[in-house]
């Protein structure tokens, strides 16, 4: 609520760096005609989305995609500090795929690619162009050549509730992540990582835990990663 000292810190934050409230502005206005372009493609958006630029969203027929209530997807390259190599990607490969994407949940420049099941927690956080996939897209062993899915090891992919997911980090297919786990820049994330755990590097190690996670009430991020 305006006047609130919440309020009066986010304006100062906007007249601090500009180029957010510039970004924030085109969101506000623009994200009424994305939601319309989303929702008309069958994709299912919740209450409180906010698109800072359109995600490209594609939808196998007989599957679902959806995106929770307060998701926060950033597609502009500069709507990262990082900067992101291209927008959000979301993609169902095969009948009864499903994107699920949970509450708060925030996406910069993410590529999720799902022909199973791949399926983010609320509150979780994933940094710029991190690439997420519950296939391997080509048949390892059989017809490298062929199209669609035929002979295609997949498996579905869990990421839990208020994951912190750094830059650049490549999620393969059969992984879960337990809530609160942490993955650091750039790592290769090939088998599960335990809830509140930290992991990083090729393939992802245990580095450490989260030992006092920060488990404030949930609000939908609000600043740039
Ligand atoms: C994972 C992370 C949170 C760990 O931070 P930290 O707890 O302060 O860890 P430290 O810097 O003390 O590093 C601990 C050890 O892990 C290693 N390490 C940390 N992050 C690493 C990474 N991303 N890849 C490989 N190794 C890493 C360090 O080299 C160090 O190794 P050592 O013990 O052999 O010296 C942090 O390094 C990170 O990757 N943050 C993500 C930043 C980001 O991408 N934000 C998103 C912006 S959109």
């Amino acid at each position: 609520m305006l006047g609130t000292p919440a309020s009066w810190d986010r304006i100062q934050e906007g007249l601090d760096s500009p180029w957010r409230l510039r970004r924030a502005i085109a969101a506000v206005v623009l994200t009424p005609v994305w939601r319309a372009l989303l929702i008309a493609g069958g994709v299912r958006v919740g209450k409180g989305a906010r698109f800072y630029g359109f995600p490209q969203v594609r939808r196998f027929a007989g599957s679902t995609i959806e995106l929770g209530a307060n998701v926060v997807l950033r597609s502009w390259p500069g709507s990262n500090v990082l900067g992101l190599a291209h927008g959000v990607m979301l993609t169902t490969m095969a009948r009864g795929a499903l994107i699920s994407i949970g509450d708060g949940v925030g996406l910069s420049g993410t590529t999720v690619a799902a022909a199973k099941r791949v399926i983010i927690g609320s509150g979780t956080l994933i940094g710029a162009d991190v690439l997420i996939t519950d296939n391997d897209h080509h048949a390892v062993g059989g017809d490298l050549y062929a199209t669609g899915l035929e002979g295609v090891d997949s498996a579905p992919v869990e990421i839990g509730e208020r994951v912190f997911i750094g830059a650049r980090v490549l999620i393969l297919k059969g992984v879960h992540i337990g809530s609160h786990a942490v993955v650091g820049a750039g790592a290769v994330v090939a088998s599960s990582v335990p809830s509140r755990a930290v992991v990083a590097g090729n393939p992802a190690r245990v580095i450490g835990s989260v030992a006092n996670p920060a488990d404030v009430q949930h609000s939908p991020p609000a600043g740039g990663l």
